[in-house]
Parts: structure tokens; C-alpha cells; sequence
């Protein structure tokens, strides 16, 4: 089995940042394994797909793709596919068993060991796919799966500028409409010891920008010296002085003041909180399983406003969740307007089996959820456009990202609040440079501005 093997493989990456960092996770293991990454589907032995399940759209996606990928099929007899991520944590050997595309499927915690799974399947000495399907035998993780963080393995990073790191995985909080829990585990963190060292590196490299990756993380807890989320952040601002952090997400229950004083102490932790609301109305709270109430949520928002005035907020919010009404609905605009967010990511709800709220009458019926999810979308666009009026003349620390894709002559950076700006190129700056930018213009998703 020790064999090195070279063969060219293709990740394609749907779903969150997780899974955009599990994919630099696998492809690290892959290539110290004698693999290579392409990137190009037609250039590629072994095809994977790291797919996301939290609505169903999600999913269809990636059954779609699949019948897409039957063209280098037919060119290739044996290509190899693999559904790596949350569907395959969900659907295991179903997914082998009824789609013929798929030879292999690895759920988010059997990363570890994904080389010797292509080599098992490209060594079965047959030519017909229905014999390579090789399902995987889930003994063979066990072992490793309750435990796993990939402390040990170094992501295999591209970017040279922003990175990701994931401090912890899975989720304890089970929400009831949400299959994370069941496709990610339970939650398990990373020392803090290995976290700082690898940010530290990174600064080494030249990196600018660090995003601490959980599903929440306030339940972050070192296992080595029990530092909550919050000590972990003063650890990694104070080490690396010259990256500024990101982190998503935290749950609203337990965002402490501890937490919200720490980002307001430290001027290269970012003055943006995604703080996912959900809904407004508490009855819906209550049934989504959410832990918090719509006035402890509103009380938090006092307390960051107050703490870091100029603190950008962000939120999550799922339209026609099971018995909302009418007055729950407004209750959500209602609460829009109170808080009034830079922008928010608003989803129709999608009943998922082997969550709890699968088993409640899913009884908002489907127009009348898209109708209610444009009536946020579009209140929320307003909110964003004047959110944004108010920053002409401010002046922002912008980190330039890269060329506008419109327009060669522009860049195209983000500002400590998370905010696009685009402003015209000049000769003497880079990719991954700091700069002052006066804003001059905006949109509902953009800002425009000159340099300083
Ligand atoms: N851990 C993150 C959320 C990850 S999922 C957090 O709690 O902040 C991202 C978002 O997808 C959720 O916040 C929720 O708004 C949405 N979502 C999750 N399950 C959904 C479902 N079944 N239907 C519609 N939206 C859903
Ligand atoms: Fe899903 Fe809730 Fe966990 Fe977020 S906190 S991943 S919404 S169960
Ligand atoms: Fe999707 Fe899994 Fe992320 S379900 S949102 S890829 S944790």
C-alpha cells in the first residue's frame, strides 16, 4: 500500500469556509502522497467534489454536476469520482451504491487517509466501473474520527495573502433546522499552542489577513490549558502584529462581553461581528432551538455598539421556518431595522431530513416563503444602501486584494468592516498591501473610493 502513486486530481469546493479549508486539508495530504492538483476537470484522474448539504439546493447542485461530469467519463473509463464533505457524511454509501458517477465518498473527519482510498480504488484490477465502486469501510477511520483536527497537517495554501485556519470542528448546538451537527460531529478544539505557531508562520510568509474558522466559535476551548475563544484571539493579535483577524461564526447565546472587549482592544482584530439572528420573532427562536431570545440578542448588539461604535454587523436569516406567521415574519423585519446590518445572508428554509425541525409541519407553503424571503432580501438591500451612504468621506484601511474583475485599471480591496471598495490602480502598490482609502461612491454591495 506504501507505493507512491501519481495521479492528477481536481477539487471543486461548494458550502462554506469550512470546507474551502478542508480542501486545501485534503489536497495537502494528497500531494504528500505523491498526488498532484490540477486545475481542470479535463485534466484530472480522480475528480472530488466537496459538497455541502444545509439545504437541499445545495445537494441538487452537486447530483447536477455529477451528470455534467459523464462527458470525461466517457473520455476517461477510469476516472475516478469522489464526494468528499458534508454530503457524504450524510449519505455515505448511498451515495456509492445509487449513483453510478461516484466511486468514493469521505465525510469531513476521513481526510487523513484519503490517498489510500483512491489507491484502493484504482488498484482493483477491473474495467468496469461497477467493480471499481469501492464503498468506504468505515472501520477504517474510526480510530481517528472522534478526535480529528488535522492539527499536524499544514494546509496547502494558494492565496499568499488572506488565509484561513480552523481552530475547531463540529458543533454541539444542534439547531433544530441545521444538519451540521450531524455531518461535522461534535466539537473539538485545536491548542492554542499550534494555532499561534501557525499564525506566526504565516506572518513568516507574508500573509496580511487570518480568518479563525469554527462553527462557533465562543465554544472554542484549548484542551491543553482550557484559554477560551477570547484569550485565543489576544494570543494570535499580539504574535502577529501584521495580520489583521477575521473569525466566523459566533453564536448568539454565548457571545461574552470578554469577547466583544477583546476585538475593541486590539486594533488588528476587525471590526466586524457575524452574529447569524435567524429570526425576530422568539416563538420561532424557541422552536429553531437557537438558545437566546430576541431581547438578549438585541441587548448583545447594545453592548458591541457600545464597546466598538464603528463595529460592522452581519447576520444569517431563514425565511418560512415551520408554524411562522405572519406577525413572526414582521417581527424579523422589525428587528432588520432596529439593528440595521451591513448585509446579511437570507435563505427560504429547507426541511432536512434527520434534523428535528424535519419532523415539524413544514406548513409555510413554498411561494409564500419566497414571497416573505424578497420582502427581507429586499428590505435588507435598503438598509445596505444606506448603511453604506454613510461612508463617503470616511477614510478606510484597506487591504488590496487583487485587480478589479471589471476593470484592469481598478483595484479591489476590503476594509477592516468586511466592505468591497474599488478604486482606480496605481503603479507602486501589490497584492496583499495596506492602504488609506477615502470613500467617494458606493452601491448596496460596493464601495468606491480614491487613495490617500
Ligand atoms: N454555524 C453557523 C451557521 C452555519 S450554516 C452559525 O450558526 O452561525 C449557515 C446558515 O445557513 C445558517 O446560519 C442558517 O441561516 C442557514 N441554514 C442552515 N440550515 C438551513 C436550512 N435547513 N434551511 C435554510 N437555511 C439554513
Ligand atoms: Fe448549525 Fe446551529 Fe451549529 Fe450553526 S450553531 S452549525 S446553525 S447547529
Ligand atoms: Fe455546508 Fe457543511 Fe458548511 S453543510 S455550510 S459545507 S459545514
Amino acid at each position: 500500500m506504501n507505493e507512491m502513486i501519481n495521479k492528477n486530481v481536481y477539487i471543486e469546493t461548494y458550502g462554506c469556509q469550512m470546507n474551502l479549508s478542508d480542501t486545501e486539508i485534503v489536497s495537502s495530504v494528497l500531494i504528500q502522497n505523491g498526488f498532484s492538483i490540477v486545475n481542470k476537470a479535463s485534466s484530472a484522474d480522480v475528480i472530488l467534489l466537496n459538497t455541502c448539504s444545509v439545504r437541499e439546493n445545495a445537494e441538487r447542485k452537486i447530483f447536477e454536476r455529477l451528470t455534467h461530469l459523464k462527458q470525461y467519463r466517457k473520455k476517461n473509463h477510469h476516472l475516478i469520482v469522489g464526494i468528499i464533505g458534508c454530503m457524504a457524511e450524510r449519505m455515505k454509501d448511498r451515495l456509492v451504491g445509487e449513483n453510478d458517477m461516484v466511486n468514493l465518498t469521505a465525510g469531513p473527519d476521513e481526510y487523513r487517509n484519503i490517498h489510500e482510498l483512491i489507491k484502493q480504488i484504482s488498484q482493483e484490477e477491473t474495467t468496469s466501473f461497477d467493480k471499481l465502486r469501492v464503498a468506504l469501510d468505515e472501520k477504517f477511520f474510526l480510530d481517528k474520527k472522534i478526535l480529528e483536527t488535522y492539527d499536524d497537517i499544514a494546509p496547502l495554501r494558494t492565496d499568499g495573502v488572506s488565509a484561513w485556519v480552523s481552530i475547531m470542528r463540529g458543533c454541539n448546538n444542534f439547531c433544530s433546522y441545521c444538519v451540521v451537527p450531524y455531518t461535522r460531529g461534535r466539537e473539538r478544539s485545536r491548542p492554542l499552542k499550534s494555532i499561534v505557531a501557525e499564525v506566526s508562520d504565516l506572518m513568516k510568509k507574508g500573509y496580511r489577513e487570518v480568518t479563525l474558522l469554527g462553527q462557533n466559535v465562543n465554544s472554542y476551548k484549548c484542551p491543553e490549558t482550557n484559554s477560551d475563544f477570547p484569550d485565543l484571539l489576544s494570543a494570535v493579535a499580539i504574535v502577529a502584529p501584521a495580520i489583521r483577524f477575521r473569525f466566523m461564526t459566533s453564536h448568539p447565546k454565548d457571545i461574552s462581553d470578554k469577547l466583544i472587549e477583546t476585538i475593541g482592544r486590539h486594533e488588528n482584530i476587525c471590526n466586524h461581528i457575524h452574529l447569524a439572528m435567524q429570526s425576530g420573532s422568539n416563538s420561532v427562536l424557541k422552536n429553531m432551538n437557537r438558545k437566546y431570545s430576541i431581547e438578549h440578542f438585541l441587548g448583545r448588539i447594545e453592548k458591541i455598539k457600545s464597546v466598538i461604535p464603528d463595529c460592522s454587523l452581519t447576520t444569517d436569516i431563514i425565511a418560512g421556518f415551520p408554524g411562522e406567521t405572519l406577525e413572526d415574519h414582521h417581527a424579523t423585519m422589525k428587528a432588520m431595522e432596529i439593528i440595521k446590518y451591513d448585509t446579511a445572508f437570507m435563505f427560504r428554509y429547507s426541511s432536512r431530513e434527520g434534523t428535528k425541525a424535519f419532523e415539524l409541519n413544514d406548513d409555510v407553503a413554498e411561494e409564500e416563503k419566497i414571497r416573505r424571503l424578497n420582502e427581507i432580501i429586499h428590505l435588507q438591500q435598503k438598509i445596505s444602501k444606506s448603511q453604506n451612504s454613510l461612508e463617503v468621506g470616511r477614510i478606510h484601511k484597506v487591504l488590496i486584494e487583487g485587480r478589479s474583475k471589471k476593470s484592469e485599471s481598478e483595484w479591489f480591496g476590503r476594509t477592516d468592516t468586511n466592505k468591497v471598495v474599488i478604486f482606480p490602480y496605481k503603479e507602486a502598490m501589490s497584492q496583499g498591501d495596506y492602504i488609506k482609502v477615502k470613500i467617494t461612491g458606493f452601491t448596496s454591495a460596493t464601495l468606491f473610493g480614491e487613495i490617500v
